[in-house]
């Protein structure tokens, strides 16, 4: 059952029932028009009361049915809200808590609407790249006004009903009131006043949009969203529909609205917006690991390191509440590690993202020590020293020695191997990899290496952790580099490759920032660090000395520039300015270093560039997922929207080879494997496979 009928008090109650949020799939609607077609031909029913089951009214339209004829199968939500609007018995909507997308144009098409105070109320379509299709850009600026509409319609963000209260709602009943009740007490009294000759029910169709200066506002809004919508079509298409409720009859309106909203269905913009939607709920699921596998209590936790990471890990368990100390080996060093957390909290007030009192209680959380006998009891322990197997190796033999038993010890490792460091304690089961990205209270990635003996429910532990910390998890094998560093690995070495070709570090973060990457990869690495880059070619040197990589790098780091902190890197900086300047000593080192090799160097084409670093993402992405290190393609996706700016409108590196084709995917790897250090292209078999097959990584 997805709607439910009841007459009560001469009124007929038709409650939207499908869980988790009602949403408007086939069924539903179905079930809604059925109920509508029931209560018009009832003559002892006199009005209508439209509400939801359970904690929404509803939440819209059933997005999985986008891509499927379901959408379009009728009743479609444009059949459903016409019935509504055509009913010849006043219909009420009555609001008890979420109401958005299809929810709220649902809500549109009745001649009342009622709510309870703190109700949500939204079109939140464009956050999908999309635009409300049913009606909701031609009615809402006809109901609360041209700017309000606007407001809502391009931020998709929620508004609280009382708010809403003598624009949108009819009424807002008190806290705590009967809604259905109340509602049906209303709509009673909305039939009541319809006697013979009273004025037709009121629609939202028939009336007109009010303002002032209707074409100045909108002229002054595309201008304003145009500028703040970047690549993305869809807020701007939202002004444009909304723009056709002031300057065309109702029904036109709908048509252009209809016309535009699919047209934006079918962009890569919105395709990719859907994606990652459905990406980062798939993230947290593991098939061997059902959702009631057991937890354990995180109340407390450690940090081991109180260097870059360290720091950055704690502020994640103080902001949600959770004590946590961090040991150090020197007081310099945990004086220092504890100054930032202080001196980042402060920026935070100062930008007044967090309130003063906030302050004081999230340092509280925050405790320093050099003693492992201060962090026995705790839940879990996390730790960040120096990237050396050597210094992992007696840090996890200690916490093996003094945490309490139970007690989850991970590693914040970004390349080592996890079941080397839990094959140091006698507990490998309670061992994981927690790898949090720079810096690590802002980055929305957390990777959680599961090693070969991992307990389920310490991955269980960790997914639920991700999301106490607001954090994004993505489950990866035990690999060097993990899903997110091996990947990127392949990206640097084709970066350092086109410079030995021709290319320059500013063309090379030019083009691949033109494709909509936050950052290049010389950009980034001043960011980081070139020395971390450095100290694992030096170890990979010693393990895999068959792998070439461009000795611009190391030219670069032993001269000393490693980045911003040494005030150069491949970019010149000036004090206290985090602005790149191109480098006359970098670019003179270049041009050498391809002499010295006795390359030709050439005109190198942007698109050549992009394609280099991203298909280099690709093709050790296949192989990622052949070898079963990532459960799935979207996953891979989203670890690089999440942790390495990888622009959203394209959708993660799989989903952009997916929109590529992969046949053209595998034929530019082939290419640019007869060139230089070609054996960096041997093709993944996945990806030979799927492109044989005209299938992409997410089909
Ligand atoms: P860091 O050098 O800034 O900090 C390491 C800290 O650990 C120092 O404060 C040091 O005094 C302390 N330490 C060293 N040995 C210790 C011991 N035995 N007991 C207690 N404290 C000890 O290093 P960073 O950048 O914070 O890296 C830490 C770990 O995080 C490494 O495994 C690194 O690969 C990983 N990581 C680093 C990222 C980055 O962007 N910096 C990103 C993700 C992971």
């Amino acid at each position: 059952m997805s709607a439910d009928y009841q007459v009560q008090n001469n009124v007929a109650v038709i409650t939207l029932n499908n869980p988790p949020v009602n949403g408007l799939g086939l069924a539903t609607r179905t079930a809604a028009v059925e109920a509508l077609q029931l209560a018009e031909a009832d003559p002892m029913v006199k009005a209508i009361v439209i509400t939801g089951a359970g904690k929404a009214f509803s939440g819209g339209a059933d997005i999985r049915e986008f891509n499927s004829p379901k959408a379009l199968t009728e009743p479609t939500l444009h059949t459903l809200i016409r019935t509504a609007e055509g009913s010849s018995k006043p219909v009420v909507a009555a609001i008890h808590s979420v109401c958005m997308g299809g929810g709220l144009e649902l809500a549109l098409g009745c001649n009342y609407r009622v709510a309870l105070p703190g109700a949500q109320i939204a079109l939140p379509e464009v956050k999908l790249g999309l635009l409300p299709g049913a009606g909701g850009t031609q009615r809402l600026p006809r109901v609360i006004g041209l700017e309000a509409a606007l407001d809502m319609i391009v931020s998709g963000n929620p508004v609280s009903s009382e708010k809403l209260a003598g624009s949108l709602f009819d009424e807002v009943f008190p806290a705590g009131t009967d809604l259905v009740a109340a509602a049906v007490d209303f709509a009673n009294k909305m039939a009541e006043v319809r006697r013979p000759g009273a004025p037709p029910l009121p629609k939202v169709r028939e009336r007109k949009v009010e303002h002032a200066d209707a074409q100045g506002f909108l002229d002054a809004a595309r201008a304003r969203v145009k500028a703040a919508a970047g690549a993305f079509p869809a807020p701007l298409e939202c002004v444009e529909t909304i723009a056709a409720s002031v300057n065309m009859p109702f029904e036109e309106g709908c048509k252009f609205e209809r016309s535009r909203f699919i047209h934006l269905t079918q962009t890569v913009e919105s395709k990719a917006l859907r994606h990652a939607f459905f990406a980062e709920r798939a993230a947290g699921k593991v098939p061997d690991v059902p959702s009631d596998t057991p937890v354990r209590e995180i109340g407390s936790a450690a940090v081991i390191g109180a260097g870059t990471m360290g720091g950055g890990i704690a502020m994640n368990f103080a902001n949600a509440g959770i004590p946590v100390t961090i040991l150090e080996t020197k007081q310099e060093a945990l004086d220092k590690g504890l100054a930032t957390i202080r001196k980042n909290y402060e920026n935070t007030v100062k930008k007044g993202k967090l309130a003063p009192e906030k302050f004081e209680q999230r340092m509280g959380l925050v405790k320093g020590s050099l003693d492992y006998a201060d962090i026995a009891q705790a839940d879990i322990v996390i730790e960040a020293v120096f990237e050396d197997m050597g210094v992992k190796e007696s840090v996890f033999r200690r916490l093996d020695q003094v945490m309490r038993p139970g007690a989850i010890l991970a590693s914040n490792t970004s390349t080592l191997d996890l079941n080397k460091i839990a094959s140091f304690t006698s507990r490998p089961q309670d061992v994981i990899g927690l790898h949090f990205f720079s810096p690590a209270n802002v980055m929305k990635l957390l990777e959680i290496v599961r090693g070969a003996q991992t307990g389920k429910d310490v991955l269980a532990t960790a997914l639920a952790l991700s999301k106490k910390l607001k954090k994004i998890g993505v489950v990866s094998g035990v690999c060097d580099g993990f899903i997110g560093n091996r990947m990127v690995e392949q990206y640097i070495r084709q970066a350092g490759f086109l410079l030995d070709e021709g290319a320059l570090p500013q063309q090379v973060d030019r083009a691949i920032e033109g494709f909509g990457f936050a950052m290049g990869p010389f950009r980034m690495g001043d960011l980081a660090g070139n020395d971390i880059g450095w100290a694992i070619r030096k170890r990979r040197a010693l393990e895999m000395p068959e792998v070439a990589y461009s000795k611009t790098a190391d030219l670069l780091c032993e001269a000393g520039r490693f980045g911003q902190k040494t005030g150069g890197g491949w970019y010149d900086y000036q004090a206290g300015d985090r602005t790149p300047h191109p480098s006359q000593w970098v670019d003179e080192m270049i041009v050498q270093h391809s002499k010295d090799l006795g390359i030709q160097r050439r005109e190198i084409a942007d698109q050549e560039i992009v394609e280099r670093l991203v298909y280099a993402l690709v093709n050790e992405g296949a192989k990622i997922l052949e070898e079963g290190i990532a459960l799935r393609a979207s996953d891979i996706d989203m670890v690089y929207l999440t942790g390495y700016g990888f622009p959203l409108y394209r959708g993660g590196p799989m989903f952009h080879a997916d929109t590529v084709g992969l046949a053209n995917v595998l034929a530019a790897i082939e290419k640019y494997g007869r060139a230089y250090h070609g054996e960096a292209w041997k093709p993944a078999s996945l990806l030979q496979r799927l492109a044989a097959e005209g299938r992409g990584f997410n089909s």
